[in-house]
């Protein structure tokens, strides 16, 4: 049986009507103020009230999100993001992003393991990350980059303890003939990210992909579509970012977006949706 999915991602969920995000911010957090209210401009609930809308209509398996569920990390966004994903009524997954980790305090806390643990359910070794779903013929494997980093840079890393797990778990689901679906926050194409915005081991990460493959990465984190290839043992692993599933641009390549992916071992479809300022919408320009 073919999975069936939604992929979406930095969906930076936010409501800071009766909230008391207030009481969660102190000075270092100061910055932090002018992103949330600009957040609220740019990110809108009811995009990803929509996608919702879309994954029960397309009666998917699951939707997944790719990571920058919040915004600072703060616990009473933690709350939100949680009730929003136990609404949706679907299985979801979900890994983190460098959003989700804002703070050395979050990321000391697991802040994100503690709050959205139960959509990260999974086989995994002696630690949180690389965790794997078994779905049937598909597995999904969910990978971290969030680390807490400095105001104005969103960088990520895998660090070599990860990489050397994910390194085993790609070859042993490669064995058993199953689809690898790689999920990753950041992009792992070279030269997608800006400086100071980028994956810190990116070569260490295409060197593991480049020894055992993988059927598809899919990541998010650039808030636009991203479509390339990095290089696997016996063919090229197809790398797909999503734009931000709740982005209300209209600027061309940066709208809202999410995709519906069909996987199996040996065929994978997307089909990529735009939010269009009233409603989401297919592109078959850009099918998979
Ligand atoms: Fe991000």
């Amino acid at each position: 049986m073919p999975l069936r999915f939604i992929h979406c991602s930095d969906i930076h969920l936010l409501d800071l009507k009766g909230a008391q995000l207030g009481q969660w911010l102190n000075k270092r957090l100061t910055g932090g103020v002018n992103l949330l209210l600009n957040r609220r401009r740019k990110h809108s609930h009811n995009l990803f009230d929509q996608i919702v809308v879309h994954a029960r209509e397309y009666a998917v398996d699951r939707l997944v999100i790719t990571g920058d569920l919040t915004n600072l990390a703060l616990a009473p966004e933690f709350e939100l993001v949680r009730s929003k994903l136990r609404e949706v009524g679907l299985p979801v997954t979900v890994i983190p992003g460098n959003h989700d980790t804002y703070t050395r305090g979050a990321a000391r806390s697991r802040r994100f393991e503690t709050f959205l643990g139960e959509f990260m359910e999974g086989e995994r070794d002696d630690a949180d990350y690389p965790f794997v779903q078994r779905l049937g013929d598909v597995a999904l494997i969910g990978v971290s980059t969030a680390i807490p980093s400095l105001p104005l840079v969103a960088v990520g890393e895998v660090g070599e303890e990860q990489l050397a797990r994910l390194d085993r778990v790609l070859a042993q689901l490669a064995g058993e003939g199953l689809a690898r679906v790689v999920l990753i926050h950041h992009p792992v194409l070279p030269g997608v990210a800006k400086p100071r915005h980028g994956l810190l081991d990116l070569e260490a990460f295409g060197k593991v992909i480049a020894r055992h493959g993988a059927e598809l990465i899919l990541h998010g984190h650039e808030h636009r579509r991203i479509e390339g290839t990095l290089p696997g043992p016996s063919r090229p692993v197809p790398v797909h970012g999503v734009g931000s599933g709740t982005y209300l641009s209209q600027e061309p390549g940066k709208h809202g977006a999410f995709s519906l992916y069909t996987v199996e071992p040996r065929a994978i479809t997307r089909v990529y949706h735009w939010w269009n300022g009233a409603a989401f919408a297919a592109d078959p320009s850009a099918a998979y």
